[in-house]
This record gives C-alpha cells, structure tokens and sequence, in this order.
C-alpha cells in the first residue's frame, strides 16, 4: 500500500526523527562528559590525593639504593618544604620507624615512596596520604602538616606476618625551623 503520499510522509517523518535522535544524542553525550570532567575536577582539587610516579626502574632493587634514600632520608628543601624519602620493607618505615620523623609546624612535605622488598601501603593517618608502595617505583605526594601533633604512618596492604606492627611515627612540633 505504497503510495506516493504515504513515502513523502515518511521521508518526513523519518527526517524529524533523526534530527531529535541527534539532539538527543548530544545532550547525553554532553551531560555524560561533564558529568566525567566534574568527576576528575573534584579529585583533583577537592581532595588533592592523586599521588604520581616520579620514577620507574626496571631493577626493583634500584631505589632503595639511591642516593636520596640513604641516611636520615629527610631533605629540607625551602625555609618550609621538605623531601622525605621513605622506603618500607618487612616490616618498618625507614624513616619511621626506628627512628621518629620531627617536622616543625607548617612543614610542607613532599614524600617519595618505594618498598625494598614487596607490596606495602603507605597510610599517614589523619592526613589524605596512601598510596602504594611497589619495589622499583618511587611515588611521589606531598601534603602540609598545620596541625602540631604525633600522625601514625600505618601499612595498609597485608605484607605478611609482621603486617599488623608496621607502625612509624611523624611528629609535627617545635614551630617553623
Ligand atoms: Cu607492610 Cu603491610
């Protein structure tokens, strides 16, 4: 029953139904987009935990023998910031550990972290600070300490027996050095 009426009423039809698909289209691929872009803005700024990798070797061994990573492992590097550079092994914090980091108040603190051996978790409780440490990466975040007090570096990826006792210490105190 194909007239010449009826395929120009479909031609029609079907022209008005593309165009609002296309529209429709559109608006759900914007509204996705900037659902995305709010997503990675409010990371990024709200929060501020994005950690970054600093480095990569294709030797896990490597950076714990670098140089930055040997004695006190605390670098000041402004009237204010300091680089920690921080390597975790079964089971301790070095610096952290054995051994209490002291920064004054108001230290901005930008830390480097690797494992000397297997997976840890390098957890600065109070603070937005956790990220992964992986033997033959250095991850890198840094945050300010305001607050005078003692803020407990935990292991939070299970790194076996000793998992529960890999504790190190940050003491914040004394006022701007
Ligand atoms: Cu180191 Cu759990």
């Amino acid at each position: 029953m194909s007239t010449e009426h009826t395929d120009r009423f479909d031609a029609a039809f079907h022209d008005i139904a593309v165009r609002h698909e296309r529209n429709w289209m559109f608006i759900a691929v914007t509204m996705i987009a900037l659902l995305f872009i709010a997503a990675v803005f409010l990371v990024v700024h709200d929060y501020g935990v994005v950690a970054k990798t600093s480095a990569i070797y294709s030797d896990p061994n490597t950076p714990s023998t670098l140089a930055d990573f040997q004695g006190s492992g605390v670098r000041q590097t402004g009237p204010d910031s300091y680089s920690v550079y921080e390597i975790g092994r079964a089971w301790s914090w070095t610096p952290g550990t054995a051994t209490p980091l002291q920064l004054p108040v108001g230290a901005r603190v930008t830390f480097y972290v690797t494992s000397g051996d297997v997976l840890h978790g390098f957890e600065i409780q109070g603070t937005s600070i956790n990220l992964t440490a992986i033997p033959g990466v250095v991850g890198e975040v840094s945050y300010t300490f305001d607050k005078a007090g003692t803020y407990m570096i935990i292991c939070n990826e299970y790194c076996g027996a000793g998992h529960q006792a890999m504790i190190g210490k940050i003491v914040i105190g004394g006022g701007r050095s």
